[in-house]
């Protein structure tokens, strides 16, 4: 029987980067990976697959409409969508293997099988029919998440897909019908769409993008809408009818009242993920849920059982790779007797669409809520030098910052490149910065992101080139 320091069950983000963690702090560990290969939801399924074909249609896209009017003609592109498909693959092998190498890199044994939690200091690990138990100082528990489901509607991932189905799907679908208008919806109906798919979404609230800032979400949609999309806000798929050629979905208004029946040749759902705790035995082994279903933690990310902790989709909080990330190291440093600690305040997010979206901190709504007196300070691309000149100029930058002491409470972008130019609000909100302190930071001209200067100038009522 093997014994480690700590056994990490699961290799997403938060599992992988939590094993090189405490590799590197002298700890012997194993990770568990009860699929084919490593690297969890965000390499295989989620955000690797989705950008590289965010990244192949943006181009099939430009070439279509912005190439000539820069003088560059060239015939009108045609789509091959296996090559794109097989090009999406390289780029999830390139990744997978980079975690391969990490794993030997730092002498983390990758056990392949499904892990189950047989109490403190023991995990089974089930492959083929065969079993084996692990002793462990530690256990971190990072399976992640998994698709929600809405009741009554089966999902084949043919024609009613999944975000994995939208990602292999082997045609273009002539309509394209998306439940939730989620960071899923948005990014993979934006994939679609630009291949040539109408896309529909249909979304229960009254906004899109429920979470970002109000009017960052309102002139997203907009924009959506002005490249083609069509949204139905305020109402729900309840049923979809598999049984023609094409699917007919029942769209009820959420308020309730008369129903209506949209077509297409693929739904999409994708209305949230859910947290992925099946065959880890936490019951039996005494690892307590909360009430959504997700591994209850202390702010030391302890479960309920001692020697057993959990991070990233599977416990609380936002549903994405880099705060993963940084709980597993976090955790790892806690293991090994540091201090670690994560920011919940300072996690950025982004829709990876064009234009992009970027956001960190508070919205306008939740200084609202909270009853905070704030300052806001906006700038539009197209007042940016380098925007005009590059003929992109959807979107600007929104600063809100606390109207007495004038620090940054959050920091809203919508356009090109914005999930880069986020990155300097963190840095400035990590070290408590204020406005000024990013006003007064030269920045290289021309770039976008002298939008970020002068919207923290426009905090201060100073901006330049306004
Ligand atoms: P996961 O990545 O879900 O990994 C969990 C791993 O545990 C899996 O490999 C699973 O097989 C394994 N596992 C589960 N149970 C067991 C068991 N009992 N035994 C052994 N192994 C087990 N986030 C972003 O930040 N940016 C993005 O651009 C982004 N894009 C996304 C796009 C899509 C389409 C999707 C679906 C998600 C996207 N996300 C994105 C979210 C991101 O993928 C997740 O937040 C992230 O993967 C969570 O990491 P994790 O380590 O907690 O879990
Ligand atoms: P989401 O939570 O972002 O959006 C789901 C949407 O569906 C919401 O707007 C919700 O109001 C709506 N909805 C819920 N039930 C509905 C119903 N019955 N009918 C109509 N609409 C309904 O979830 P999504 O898009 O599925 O993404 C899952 C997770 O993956 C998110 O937590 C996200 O953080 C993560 N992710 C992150 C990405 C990124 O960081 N770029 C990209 C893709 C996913």
């Amino acid at each position: 029987m093997a014994t480690y320091d700590l056994v990490v069950i699961g290799t997403g983000p938060g599992g992988y980067v939590c094993a090189v963690r405490a590799a590197q702090l002298g700890m012997k560990v194993a990770v568990v990976e009860k699929n084919a290969t490593l690297g969890g939801t965000c390499l295989n399924v989620g955000c690797m697959p989705s950008k590289a074909l965010l990244h192949a249609s943006e181009m099939f896209e430009e070439v279509g409409h912005s190439f000539a009017k820069m003088g560059v003609s060239v015939s009108a592109p045609k789509l091959d969508l296996p090559a794109m498909m097989n090009f999406k693959q390289q780029g999830i092998d390139g990744n997978v293997k980079g975690v391969e190498f990490l794993m030997k890199k730092n002498k983390v044994d990758v056990l392949k099988g499904t892990g189950k939690v047989l109490g403190t200091g023991k995990v089974e690990v089930s492959a083929d029919g065969k079993s084996q138990v692990v002793e462990t100082k530690n256990i971190v528990i990072a399976t992640g998440s998994d698709i929600a489901r809405l009741k009554g509607i089966e999902i084949d991932e043919k024609r009613i897909v999944s975000s994995t189905g939208a990602l292999s799907l082997d045609k273009v679908p002539g309509k394209l019908l998306i439940v939730g208008a989620g960071v899923i919806g948005l990014e993979l109906g934006s994939v679609w769409h630009r291949l040539g798919a109408e896309v529909v979404v249909v979304e229960f609230l009254d906004r899109i993008l429920p979470g970002m800032d109000g009017e960052i979400a309102k002139q997203f949609q907009r924009i959506l809408e002005k490249q083609g999309f069509a949204f139905k806000l305020g109402a729900k798929v309840t049923g979809v009818d598999t049984s023609g050629k094409t699917l007919k979905a029942t769209v009820e208004p959420a308020a309730g009242g008369a129903a209506e029946t949209i077509e297409a040749d693929v739904v999409l759902v994708c209305i949230g993920r859910v947290p992925y705790t099946e065959a880890l035995g936490l019951k039996e082994a005494g690892v307590a849920l909360d009430p959504r279903g997700r591994v209850q933690i202390d702010p030391h990310f302890a479960t309920s059982l001692k020697g057993v902790y959990a991070i990233g989709d599977v416990v609380a909080g936002p549903m994405l790779a880099h705060k993963a990330e940084d709980e597993g190291v976090a955790v790892a440093e806690i293991i090994a007797g540091q201090a670690g600690h994560v920011n919940y305040d300072v996690i950025p997010g982004v829709v990876y669409t064009t234009p992009e979206v970027s956001s960190v901190g508070k919205t306008e709504e939740e200084l609202k809520q909270a009853g905070t007196a704030y300052t806001v300070g906006k700038f539009p691309f197209t007042a940016n030098g380098r925007s005009k000149v590059n003929q992109t100029t959807d979107g600007f930058v929104k600063i809100l910052a606390d109207a007495k002491t004038d620090r940054v409470l959050g920091v809203h972008i919508i356009g090109r490149e914005a999930g880069e130019m986020i990155h300097e609000a963190c840095v400035l909100m990590e070290f408590g910065g204020s406005a000024e302190d990013l006003a007064r930071t030269c920045h290289a001209h021309p770039t976008r992101s002298e939008a970020v200067k002068e919207a923290a100038l426009a905090v201060g009522k100073r901006a330049i080139h306004m």
